[in-house]
């Protein structure tokens, strides 16, 4: 059955299940002329269980098309999270002529068994045949799962990273025809602490300014900082047998709560690194106010390396090419907003938002006593309606801070959907940028260059309808400011 709320929450822009659950994405592989989407998925029920990978094509990333189940839950176990790859001249072997094709490799998962999974495609990733070796790793663990598969050009070989879950170890395996693997190395146990390490990723990433990093992910779930499921990062070297991190900081890809298992496509032209990420949390994700479907990839983000105010090196994201869905902007002329004044705007219903500006928020007045509550400046953009929901992303120009607050919204309550979240965006700095989507019950925060991305559902009771800016304790310019509905050119 469906009900309004399926209808009313489902985003526009995002990929979401026509009906089941899904959650990680997988095998995200560009083939030369399309992007393939698999996902967890369950087309049976909203909740997690029986997994299957799902499948999408799309040649934008943006625009989906569904396509038939491409690996099955078999008599052998769930099809759990994995990769594609593809095998351009055959090197592996497994394939008739020298044109190679693409293969996925996965993890079967049973009550008491995970192990890894070979299959190869005949028709560009429509179905895939097993290969007639399977396992082709298993090392009798009922935690070892979600394989990725890179082709590292300066050892000429297939590498694997593979999450030994409960031992907090990612493990490096070597191949050179996909099916017979070698033991490398193991990383960890390090980073957040967490119940299951899953979904490692590894890929060489672009810096700013010249070079690339290596820089490999790891989810962990649950005992994320900010409550459940989140995906960390580690940069640094990988020389073709292990991975040797630049220092022991964390990295979180997120400061909000539902972007996880993130994944990396592989193929891409000019090594782009380009991820998409599962927009949830196992926190909550199977209790989400919807019926009939549940699950939302975020949009296709593309990566780079920046250095911080501090100099570090860190993870940008930005999404990648949602230019090409921008209708009419929406007209906000604003350029100044004084202390204690705000400035709104109608927001068209049933579509999704992009927001970006730069702003800069005015020193505070000098003959404030400090502790008085003007003490600070903050730019506040709420999304919100005439039934007092409220959704708010502020920027504190004292500390440079950014907050984010679902809590009033009324359209889901659960003891784990906790609605406030914030990051530093760059310490005394009264200057931020943002580019904000709002898509029906998802929002996605690129501030800072993209060096803070927030990812959070969203539930409101009834539409936002309008925008505003407020500007508390200091008056704020807005140096730039646009506003565009976001739309599908073609339809599903
Ligand atoms: C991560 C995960 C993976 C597993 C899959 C099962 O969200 O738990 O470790 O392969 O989901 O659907």
């Amino acid at each position: 059955v469906k009900t309004e709320s399926d209808i009313f929450y489902r985003p526009t822009i995002h990929f979401t299940p026509t009906i089941g659950f899904m959650n990680d994405p997988n095998g995200l592989v560009f083939d030369g002329t399309n992007f393939h989407l698999y996902y967890q998925y369950d087309p049976f029920a909203p909740y997690a269980g029986h997994v299957h990978w799902g499948h999408a094509t799309s040649n934008d990333l943006l625009h989906w098309q569904d396509q038939p189940i491409a690996i099955p839950e078999t008599k052998d176990g769930e099809a759990f999270t994995g990769c594609a790859v593809i095998d351009r001249t055959n090197a592996s072997g497994l394939f008739e002529n020298a044109q190679g094709g693409m293969a996925a490799l996965y993890t079967r998962a049973s009550s008491h068994r995970q192990a890894q999974y070979l299959a190869i495609s005949h028709d560009n990733g429509q179905t895939f045949t097993e290969h007639a070796h399977n396992p082709v790793l298993d090392i009798g663990s009922n935690s070892f799962r979600d394989p990725q598969v890179i082709f590292h050009e300066p050892t000429k070989q297939w590498v694997m990273v593979v999450a030994k879950s409960r031992l907090h170890q990612i493990a490096f395996y070597a191949s050179i025809d996909l099916a017979h693997w070698v033991h490398l190395s193991d990383f960890g146990p390090s980073g957040l602490f967490g119940v299951d390490y899953e979904c490692p990723n590894l890929i060489e990433v672009p810096l700013e300014g010249g070079g690339r990093r290596w820089v490999l992910f790891v989810s962990v779930n649950p005992g994320g900082p900010t409550g459940g499921s989140i995906t960390q990062y580690f940069v640094g070297e990988f020389d073709g047998t292990r991975f040797i991190p630049d220092d022991t900081v964390i990295g979180l890809t997120d400061f909000a709560k539902d972007a996880y298992a993130m994944q990396v496509y592989s193929n891409m032209p000019q090594d782009e690194a380009v991820s998409i990420a599962w927009l949830g949390n196992w926190q909550y994700c199977q209790e989400l106010p919807t019926q009939s479907w549940r699950g939302a990839m975020t949009l296709p983000r593309t990566m780079t390396l920046k250095r911080d105010f501090a100099g570090w090196i860190r993870l940008a994201q930005t999404p990648r090419h949602i230019e090409t869905l921008r209708g009419t902007a929406i007209p906000f002329a604003t350029r100044r907003i004084a202390a204690g004044s705000s400035a709104q705007v109608a927001l068209p219903p049933g579509t999704a938002i992009e927001l970006a500006m730069s702003v800069t928020v005015d020193e505070r007045p000098h003959d404030l006593p400090l502790g008085d509550k003007g003490r600070t400046g903050r730019f506040i953009i709420v999304f919100g309606n005439e039934q007092g929901e409220t959704l708010t992303i502020g920027f504190d120009a004292f500390s440079g801070q950014l907050w984010l607050d679902r809590n009033d919204l009324k359209g889901f309550a659960q003891p784990f959907f906790t609605g406030q979240f914030s990051t530093v965006l760059n310490p005394d700095d009264r200057h931020f940028d943002i580019r904000v989507i709002l898509d029906a019950s998802t929002l996605e925060i690129f501030a800072n260059g993209g060096l803070s991305v927030g990812t959070a559902l969203i539930f409101p009771a009834g539409p936002l309808d309008f925008l505003r800016l407020e500007a508390s304790g200091a008056a704020a310019t807005v140096e730039s400011l646009s506003l565009y509905p976001l739309k599908k050119t073609m339809p599903r």
